[in-house]
Formats: structure tokens, C-alpha cells, sequence
């Protein structure tokens, strides 16, 4: 069976046992997972330590290290599954966003295992599959929902109408949130990625320090003048007092986590109010975030929201979220053809 023509729409509802293997190297993490009929057998990531010392990415060693653990990631995925890689009728992976060479590692490795099976192609987007991520478990939101994508590399408040059919009310105009906590922990002297960091910190520190919230139109979003004025104010802090980050660590995590967590807040209120839209979903890495958790908890109870949070393994990156949406594709008959490359931009 070779379905892989781009465009071809063919429906497979009844079909059971449909079985897909998943590819997510967008990043830094390299993972495999295997689907069965939108459930998940396993979900298997092996994360690169090596981008710590140089406080972010580097894309070079991102694409070699998905190389070297490309295999033996797929193997554990299928070993964990319980799956032979003859039983798969599919293989999905990330065609973008991301950083190219490690697009191009899963993107080839998908290609090569797909023609030697013989079975089809599915390319999903990235963002999207964060979104999807939501069904891997029950409960899960019922559309239409608006969901709060917040990532290292996007920040997005998506209308979600059905699986496959998301619209985005806004975005970011400079830097992702999780930019802004990596940035802002570079500054501070943390490891990258420092989300989790700041997060661990701020759960110890208290609001003190004040910063600004920006004022940007409708539903976007921008994070880069909050990072210039904590770089201002610690600045003129350290002026004063050379161990005033020191001292002070879990209160400047605790201050600029709350005000990332405002600012994140505030949109995705005004867009509730704007839609009428009260399911309410955040996805993506900064969806671990326990500041951003509790709020989302905390204005669900007091707006009569009723609110999603991803379980940790499905907020940063992993191919499970890749496999769920390559299902619905599969179901929809979306293959991708053999000549399908990367794109590390991609609109969604
Ligand atoms: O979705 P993701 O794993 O990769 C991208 O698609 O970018 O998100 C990674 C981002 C990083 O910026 C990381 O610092 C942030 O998610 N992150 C967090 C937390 N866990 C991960 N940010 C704040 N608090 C956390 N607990
Ligand atoms: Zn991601």
C-alpha cells in the first residue's frame, strides 16, 4: 500500500490498529513514539545535555546529536510498544518549525523508513501538534477551545475548530515567552534552558521587584522590552551591591516569572472575553511552568472557565503530539509525497 500522494484524500474511520510512528527533532530533543488509533504506546525522548554550556542551542551540534540518537530513540519506541516495525501504517515526523539541520535529520530518517516499509508519509507541523497534544489523554477540550501555544520559539493564542483546523488570534511581534525566561536566566548566569530554573527559584521567592507590562494591541504579544528593562534593573542594582543577584535569585525569578505569567494571562482573557470561548487549553514548553499553571487554575475558577494543562512529557517537546496529529491526518487521508522537504519557517 502506497498512499503517499500529496493532496490525496481518501478515508480510513473503521479502520482499526492503525499504527504510526512518530519523529520529533525540530530542536534540541530527539523522540520517537508509536500511536496506536490516537492512543499512545510509548513516547520515548532522549534530550541533549551538550547545548547546557553554551547557554542555548547550537544547531550544528543539535543535527549531529539527533543523528547519533535518531536510531537507537526509534528502537526504544517500538521495543517500549510492544510493535514490529512491519505492523506501522504510517510514519509521521516534524516537517517544521525549526532549526534546519535538525529538521532535516527526522524528515530523512522518515522519508528512508517510509519507502523501506512502503508505507505513507505524514508531515506535521510542530505547533500544531502541541496543540493536539491535549488528546493523548482524556479528558480533553471540546471545540471549538482556545489554546495558549507557548513555546522557546512561539507564543500564540490559537482558536482551535477542529483538529486539523486552527486559526490564530495572536502572536508574539519580537521574542517567544520561553525566550524570555532563557534570556532573562542568561543574564541571571543560569544554565540553559532556564525556564524549569526560574521556575524551581520563583517557587521559593516572593513578588518584590516591579516590572513593566507591556502595551501592545489586540491579542499579540512582546517580550523583548521586558528583558531590556530587567537587564537595566539589574544593572543598576548590581552597581550598588555586587552579590545583589545572588542574593536576591528567588525573588527576581519569582518577580519576572509573575509578570511573564501577567502578560501571558492577561491576552488570553481578552480573548476568552472576545470569542465567548470557554474551554480553555495553554500547551507548549512553558505550559510546565508552575506559575502559569496556577493561573490558568486559578482564572478558570474565577471566570467558569473549564481549563486543560498537559501533563509534563506532553508540554516541551515530544513525538507523541506529533503521532496524535499524524492520526487525525491519517484519518483525513493527508499523506506527504517522497519529495517533501523541511521548512524551517512555516506558517500555520
Ligand atoms: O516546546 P518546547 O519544549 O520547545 C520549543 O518548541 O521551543 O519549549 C521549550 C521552552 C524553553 O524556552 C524552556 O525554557 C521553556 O520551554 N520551559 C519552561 C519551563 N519548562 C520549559 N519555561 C518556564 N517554566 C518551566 N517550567
Ligand atoms: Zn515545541
Amino acid at each position: 500500500m502506497n498512499l503517499s500522494n500529496p493532496g490525496n484524500k481518501s478515508y480510513f474511520c473503521g479502520q482499526m490498529n492503525i499504527t504510526i510512528l512518530a519523529i520529533e527533532s525540530s530542536c534540541d530533543d530527539t523522540s520517537a513514539a508509536v500511536i496506536r488509533d490516537g492512543n499512545v504506546l510509548s513516547n520515548c525522548i532522549a534530550t541533549q545535555e551538550i547545548h547546557q554550556q553554551y547557554g542555548g542551542v547550537v544547531p550544528e551540534l543539535a543535527s549531529r546529536a539527533h543523528q547519533v540518537n535518531i536510531i537507537p530513540i526509534v528502537d526504544t519506541a517500538l521495543k517500549e510498544a510492544g510493535i514490529n516495525k512491519k505492523e506501522l501504517n504510517a510514519v509521521a515526523f516534524t516537517r517544521g518549525p525549526g532549526l534546519m539541520g535538525s529538521l532535516i535529520v527526522g524528515v530523512s530518517f522518515a522519508k528512508a523508513l517510509a519507502m523501506g516499509l512502503d508505507i505513507p508519509l505524514i508531515e506535521v507541523h510542530h505547533m500544531q501538534a502541541h496543540v493536539l497534544a491535549h488528546f493523548a489523554e482524556l479528558p480533553h477540550p471540546t471545540f471549538p477551545f482556545l489554546c495558549l501555544t507557548v513555546s522557546g520559539g512561539h507564543t500564540q493564542i490559537i482558536r482551535v475548530n477542529a483538529p486539523l483546523e486552527m486559526e490564530i488570534l495572536g502572536q508574539t511581534i519580537d521574542d517567544a515567552a520561553g525566550e524570555a525566561f532563557d534570556k532573562t536566566g542568561k543574564i541571571l548566569g543560569l544554565d540553559y534552558p532556564a525556564g524549569p530554573i526560574i521556575d524551581r527559584y520563583a517557587q521559593q521567592g516572593k513578588v518584590v521587584f516591579d516590572f513593566p507590562e507591556p502595551q501592545i494591541p489586540e491579542l499579540n504579544f512582546s517580550f523583548s522590552g521586558l528583558k531590556t528593562s530587567i537587564l537595566y534593573f539589574l544593572r543598576d542594582q548590581l552597581k550598588a551591591n555586587p552579590s545583589f543577584i545572588k542574593e536576591n535569585m528567588a525573588d527576581i525569578c519569582a518577580s519576572v516569572q509573575d509578570r511573564i505569567v501577567s502578560i501571558l494571562m492577561n491576552k488570553l482573557t481578552t480573548a476568552a472575553e472576545l470569542t465567548g470561548i470557554s474551554e480553555i487549553a495553554i500547551a507548549g514548553g512553558v505550559s510546565a511552568n508552575s506559575g502559569l499553571r496556577s493561573a490558568l487554575i486559578q482564572q478558570g475558577e474565577a471566570l467558569g472557565w473549564k481549563t486543560y494543562i498537559p501533563k509534563f512529557e506532553y508540554c516541551t517537546d515530544n513525538a507523541a503530539m506529533i503521532g496524535i496529529t499524524a492520526y487525525y491526518k491519517y484519518l483525513e487521508g493527508e499523506f506527504s509525497s517522497q519529495d517533501i522537504s523541511p521548512k524551517a519557517r512555516w506558517g500555520m
